[in-house]
């Protein structure tokens, strides 16, 4: 077997313009209801990552001419609500968890049998959140002790639910949302905190409605989603990396283009403008249904905070990297209230505190959450446990360390930012990546 890792070493110099890919949750979203839209649709910026490959493989298999990605355009030949075919094999999510959580909720509501399955991380996240208001709308969903596979028997009349959610999950929302848009009666939502709103944003770009009624979100069967054509906007956690990175090199000066800024995505800037970073949010604009701009960080010194816990969800995929900021901050930054970090691609509190230690940084662990002193990053060899975002996060903390940090297992960097290597080292940043053979 050979593994990819990264070795990531010191930098002086942070400076240049960049943009990132397309957004991840955006770009699954507009495969699946340009899928069951009525209609073409042209979608530009998609990630062409692995994890989205995964659905646009998913709805192939399920009978939809999807063209490309050809230089980040899909275009996508909807069959309707109701023209999807069984799958003409297991459904393979790979990395994905949104690509699973969503089609449950699609495939829970369709009248053919359908299997989802994935990698090995995959297999160990869990499914009752998902399975559980499912079933509660009349659809049979088998998990193999609430991790998947999935298997889905079709062929229910699902009911609509007045779902109350747990936890702050925009994959649990946007799967009750999709089953609710084949439910007798209607299906509403409410949320116990502010989760990413891609999938409502996303029903009204596709002219189908949605109704929100105080904190619940409301939707029906009784309409059809029409085709259009999207422009998806860069990730802003994937630009959360080079965020960062300006943030903690003296002298950065980094320019990102055409970042998606959707008020429920933005908390690492509210985080990191709270530790003192230099973050201007300039050109403001659309993207049809959400908004971007361009961001302009220069390197300011960072003290230690509380992070308040209401910013949680809205900052949920960009902690790892918010660890290395608060590795190079002055004093202690807190978290708690992030359990959730437990049940990622990894435990990315676990995974962090680990390689954060190895590179000379105390911090302290909590059920919920971790406290990092600030201090001087050293070099070192970490594993990133196979998770994405947090061997580019360790990929930072070397441009921020005294000698070099070598990254093992890296390949699944190719789930949401395939090109993250050239775009580190377009800024001057020093990045390899190298195959070892096993030892
Ligand atoms: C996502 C929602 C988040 C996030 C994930 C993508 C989405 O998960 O961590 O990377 O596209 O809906 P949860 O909603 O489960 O917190």
């Amino acid at each position: 077997m050979k593994w990819l890792n990264f070795i990531s070493h010191p930098t002086e110099k942070l400076q240049g313009e960049i943009i990132v890919p397309g957004d991840k949750s955006i770009s699954h979203r507009s495969i699946i209801f340009g899928s069951i839209a009525n209609g073409t649709s042209t979608i530009t910026g998609f990630l062409d990552g692995e994890d989205c490959l995964a659905t646009i493989k998913a709805f192939r298999s399920m009978g939809v001419a999807i063209e490309g990605p050809d230089k980040q355009t899909v275009v996508i030949h909807g069959v309707g609500k109701h023209g999807l075919k069984k799958p003409d094999q297991i459904i393979d999510c790979g990395n994905s968890g949104t690509s699973m959580r969503l089609l449950a909720g699609l495939l829970a509501a369709q009248n053919f049998d359908s299997e989802l399955t994935g990698d090995e991380s995959l297999l160990k996240r869990p499914m009752s959140r998902i399975a559980k208001p499912l079933t509660q709308m009349g659809a049979s969903i088998g998990t193999d002790e609430g991790k998947p596979p999935i298997l889905i028997k079709g062929g229910k009349q699902l009911v609509g639910i007045d779902y109350q959610m747990p936890e702050a999950s925009a994959q649990v929302k946007s799967c009750v949302l999709l089953a609710g848009l084949y439910a007798k009666n209607h299906t509403s939502i409410t949320e116990t905190g502010v989760s990413r709103d891609h999938t409502e944003r996303m029903l009204r770009t596709f002219a189908h409605p949605i109704a929100k009624s105080g904190t619940k979100i409301i939707v029906n069967a009784q309409s059809e989603c029409k085709a259009t054509d999207i422009q998806i906007p860069g990730d802003i956690s994937s630009a959360a990396f080079f965020i960062v990175a300006a943030s903690i090199i003296p002298g950065a000066q980094v320019l990102i283009r055409n970042v998606g800024i959707n008020p429920t995505r933005i908390g690492i800037l509210h985080i990191l403008k709270r530790m003192g970073a230099s973050i201007a949010i300039i050109n403001e604009r659309q993207f049809g249904e959400e908004p971007v701009a361009d961001l302009q960080i220069n390197y300011a010194p960072l003290t230690g905070i509380q992070i308040p816990e209401e910013l949680v969800p809205l900052a949920i995929d960009e902690f790892p990297v918010l660890f290395v900021a608060a590795a190079c901050a002055q004093g202690e930054t807190t978290l708690h209230g992030a359990k959730e970090l437990r049940v990622k691609e990894s435990d990315r509190i676990g995974a962090m505190a680990e390689g954060l230690q190895i590179l000379g940084i105390q911090n302290q662990v909590f059920e919920d959450g971790i406290s990092i002193t600030g201090g001087s990053l050293q070099g070192g060899e970490v594993n990133s446990r196979g998770d994405h975002r947090i061997a580019m996060a360790f990929a930072i903390a070397g441009a921020a360390a005294s000698g070099p940090v070598t990254i093992k297992n890296c390949v699944n960097v190719a789930t949401s930012f395939p090109t993250f290597v050239n775009t580190a080292n377009a800024l001057h940043l020093h990045v390899k990546d190298v195959i070892e053979n096993e030892r």
